[in-house]
C-alpha cells in the first residue's frame, strides 16, 4: 500500500537501516523491484525524475506505480518525484498523487547553473508548505553533485550543473545545513559528498578524499533529526560492466560507490540511498547477452525477461545490504 515516506524514514532511522530509493521508467522495472521487495519483505521507494515522466507519460508511470501498489498491498510503498527543478513541478506531482517529492534548488530551474542559498531556502521553504499542508513529505539537497578532482557533474543523464564546479561547493557543509533545515522544515536532505549521477563518477577506486564519508559523519553530528539522502549512489559493479562489454558494449572503466562506503554512511543518518545506473548497467549487459545468445529470436518479452531478472538481482542485493530484511 502507498505509505509516507517521512513514516518510512523514521521508521529506518529507528532501526538503523537504508533504503535503496530505484529510479523507474517502465513497467520491467517497477515488476523488478517489486518481486525484489516481496522476497526479501523490503519497503519501497519508487521514484520518478523528470527524464521518466517525459519517457512513459505522467499517468502511465503513476499508474505503473499504483499497480505496484495494488498488487503487492503488504508492501509499504513510497510514490516519490526525483529532482524537481521548481515549486510549480513538485505542486504537479503532488496534485498527480505523489505522497512525497524532491524539491533540487542546489540547482536553478534549468537544472544546470548552481543556485545561491538564498534561493535554494525560499523554493524549498515553499515546497515544503504546499506538502505538509496535504501530509506529504520534502527532500531537498543542499550542495552541488559532482567529482572533488574534476569538478564535473557527471551529467551525462542530464541532472546536474553543467560547466565546473568549485570544492566547496561540492561538499555541503554541516553549519549550512543546520540553517537550512531550520529555515525550510523539510523532511529529509540531500547531501553533496563527491558523488555524481551516471556510470562515470570516479576514475579510480574512491578513497576519503574524493569520497567524503566523513562529511555525512559530520552532518549528522550537526543535524541528528534530519533524514540524510545519497544521490548519485550507484555502486557500478564490475561484473556488470564486464556483461556489457563482453557482449558488444564500449563503456569505458569506470568506478561507482562501493557498497561498503554506503554501509558506513547508513550508520551515520543516511536513510535514502538512490539508485538509477545500476539498473540500468543491469538490464543493458542482459539484453547484450541475451541478443548474442539468440540472434533468432524476436520476441520482446524473451529479452525484457532477463533484463528483468537481473534488475532484480541487483534490487534484491541493495535491499540485503542495507538491511532492509524484514523491514517491510
Ligand atoms: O536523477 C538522476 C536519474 O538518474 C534520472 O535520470 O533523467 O535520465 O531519468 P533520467
Ligand atoms: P546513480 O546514477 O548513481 O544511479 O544515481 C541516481 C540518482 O541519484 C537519482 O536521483
Ligand atoms: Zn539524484
Amino acid at each position: 500500500a502507498l505509505v509516507s515516506m517521512r513514516e518510512l524514514l523514521d521508521h529506518a532511522a529507528a532501526n538503523g537501516y537504508g533504503i535503496p530509493a530505484f529510479n523507474v521508467n517502465n513497467l520491467e522495472q517497477v515488476q523488478a523491484i517489486m518481486t525484489a521487495a516481496d522476497e526479501v519483505g523490503a519497503p519501497v521507494i519508487l521514484q520518478a525524475s523528470a527524464g521518466a515522466r517525459k519517457y512513459a507519460g505522467e499517468p502511465f508511470i503513476k499508474h505503473l506505480i499504483l499497480a505496484a501498489a495494488e498488487m503487492y498491498p503488504h508492501i509499504p510503498l513510497v510514490m516519490h518525484q526525483d529532482h524537481g527543478t521548481s515549486p510549480k513541478i513538485c505542486q504537479g506531482a503532488l496534485d498527480l498523487g505523489f505522497g512525497s517529492v524532491m524539491m533540487d534548488g542546489s540547482l536553478m530551474e534549468d537544472g544546470k547553473t548552481p543556485a545561491s542559498f538564498e534561493y535554494n531556502t525560499e523554493v524549498t521553504r515553499k515546497v515544503v508548505e504546499m506538502a505538509h499542508k496535504i501530509g506529504a513529505t520534502v527532500e531537498g539537497e543542499l550542495g552541488c553533485l559532482g567529482n572533488l578532482e574534476t569538478g564535473d557533474a557527471g551529467e551525462e543523464d542530464g541532472v546536474g550543473a553543467a560547466g565546473k564546479l568549485d570544492h566547496s561547493q561540492m561538499l555541503t557543509d554541516p553549519e549550512e545545513a543546520a540553517t537550512f533545515v531550520k529555515a525550510t522544515q523539510l523532511d529529509a536532505l540531500a547531501i553533496a559528498i563527491g558523488t555524481s549521477h551516471g556510470a562515470y563518477k570516479f576514475s579510480r577506486k574512491p578513497t576519503g578524499d574524493i569520497l567524503a564519508i566523513s562529511r555525512v559523519k559530520e552532518i549528522h553530528a550537526r543535524i541528528p533529526n534530519t533524514h540524510l539522502v545519497m544521490h548519485g549512489s550507484s555502486s557500478v559493479p564490475q561484473d556488470l560492466l564486464d556483461i556489457i562489454n563482453q557482449y558488444g558494449g564500449q563503456m569505458k572503466q569506470t568506478y561507482g560507490v562501493p557498497v561498503s562506503e554506503i554501509q558506513e554512511a547508513i550508520k551515520h543518518g543516511v536513510r535514502k540511498i538512490n539508485i538509477d545506473t545500476d539498473i540500468r548497467m543491469a538490464m543493458t549487459g542482459a539484453v547484450r547477452k541475451f541478443m548474442a545468445e539468440n540472434p533468432e529470436k524476436f520476441d520482446a518479452r524473451e529479452w525484457l525477461k532477463p533484463a528483468r531478472e537481473a534488475a532484480k538481482q541487483v534490487a534484491k542485493q541493495r535491499y540485503m545490504e542495507f538491511g532492509c530484511e524484514g523491514q517491510g
